[in-house]
């Protein structure tokens, strides 16, 4: 491609997330050719970026496909719990087909694409003799090649010994072309079967050179260490950077002592955490009184320490959480708030979490706009990370392999005269976008 010539794609006038100054990004065959001030090449498709923000795409470390959009089946989960939800999930489960598992898994994910998500990691639970869960989210994650990247997770929800026909099923899951080994060792009997559990799905994971990811000491309870045996094990069969640890809540609530200890192996294990800030909120602490704990995971002090932390969603709309809305910038926002992360570095490090840090952890090539990248980005309407984290701005392009997958307009307000006029006194440019 020479300096003048033409290209599939150029958005002009961007701001990235790490500088203030305003470039262009030129994308030839689905990846990006060249970033730079005014740049000569003219795009097939010319996109005019207007100083607002080009983040990488989001990605979300930890999702559910199988239980979203079923908020109050078979009824809303009254006390809060996390087995609460895992009763009335259990309670579902045998009703489900694949045909209505797939068409909410599309669902879903036509509005993730449309928030600007472009990779899930969802669990997929293979408690269920017929894997009905299993061979529906195959079938989509296939289906939705090219949109939207899917990566499956043979999670043993009811426990990996605890059910007695999970092991055999997980194997088959993995047979059938799951991705990624999960686990709940502190949903096991005891703690040592919890242990014992861990041993034996990281050999199993070790053997098929897959990675793991496994729900984690998901509890307040500061005696909770299924994340030592997870981590020793790692080591142990050099699985260092394949490993993820997902909530990790009892970390919140352990002595600061042993915490210490403990990162510090998390570190050497170069152990993935995935902290889950909307869910973690909401279900931990529900045995507290007053103070209540927050229950989320050591997220400053596991980034300190070089851990990769990523911000997943967990649930939208399911037996365990009400709410949601395809939106990592909310998911990012609970976060930061959570674990105060209100320094300048800090909510970089929020935004980061929601965008590098879970692409790094699900190691699908997803990342910055930067030459040689795949063209897979998303503009928002903002100029910075500051106001995207506040305003939850309108994705304006969601951009994949070069090809526009979303274009949005700002969202138009119209105003009385006397509003109006307010307005004009302010100055609108001056106003942060606060009618965005
Ligand atoms: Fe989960």
């Amino acid at each position: 491609m020479s300096h003048g010539g033409v290209v599939q794609l150029v958005v002009r006038d961007v701001r990235l997330v790490d500088g203030p100054a305003r470039v262009d990004v030129a994308v030839e065959a689905g990846r990006v050719v060249a970033v730079g001030h005014a740049l000569p090449m003219r795009g097939r498709l010319e996109e005019n970026g207007g100083g607002r923000l080009l983040s990488a795409p989001f990605v979300d470390a930890h999702f559910h496909l199988d239980s979203a959009l079923t908020l109050g089946r078979p009824r809303m989960n009254r006390s809060g719990t996390l087995l609460e939800g895992i009763a009335l999930w259990g309670e579902l489960k045998p009703t489900l087909d694949i045909e209505e598992i797939a068409a909410r898994a599309r669902r879903y994910c036509h509005q993730a694409v449309q928030k600007g998500i472009l990779a899930i990691r969802s669990h997929v639970d293979v408690c269920d003799p017929r894997l009905t869960a299993v061979r529906a989210l195959l079938a989509v994650r296939a289906e939705l090649r090219g949109l939207i990247d899917l990566q499956l997770v043979a999670f043993p929800q009811d426990g990996y010994l605890r059910d007695p026909g999970a092991a055999a099923q997980l194997e088959e899951a993995l047979d059938l072309g799951v991705d990624v080994v999960g686990g709940i060792p502190h949903f096991e009997r005891t703690a040592a079967a919890g242990a014992e559990a861990t041993r034996r799905l990281m050999r199993l994971a070790a053997d098929r050179g897959l990675r793991v990811d496994m729900h984690c000491d998901e509890n307040d309870d500061p005696q909770s260490r299924q994340v030592e045996v997870l981590a020793e094990e790692t080591v142990r069969l050099g699985m260092q950077g394949r490993v993820t640890g997902s909530h990790l809540t009892s970390l919140h609530s352990m002595d600061n002592s042993y915490a210490d200890k403990l990162m510090s192996l998390m570190a050497e294990a170069q152990l993935h955490v995935v902290a889950n800030p909307l869910i973690n909120i909401t279900l931990q602490g529900r045995y507290d009184s007053y103070p209540r704990r927050r229950g989320m995971t050591r997220v400053p002090e596991l980034l300190t320490r070089g851990v990769n932390v990523a911000f997943g969603q967990d649930c939208v709309m399911d037996p365990w959480y009400a709410l949601g809305s395809a939106d990592m910038l909310d998911v990012a926002h609970m976060g930061l708030h959570v674990a105060q992360m209100t320094s300048l570095e800090g909510m970089h490090e929020a935004f980061a979490a929601v965008t590098l840090r879970p692409a790094r952890a699900l190691d699908l090539g997803l990342g910055a706009p930067v030459v040689g990248a795949p063209a897979d980005f998303v503009l928002l309407d903002c100029e910075g990370v500051i106001d995207a984290l506040r305003l939850r701005p309108t994705r304006l392009l969601v951009v994949r392999g070069g090809e526009v997958l979303v274009r949005a307009r700002p969202i138009e307000v119209e105003e009385a005269p006397a509003l109006a006029r307010l307005a004009a006194a302010v100055g609108r440019a001056a106003d942060g976008g606060g009618a965005r």
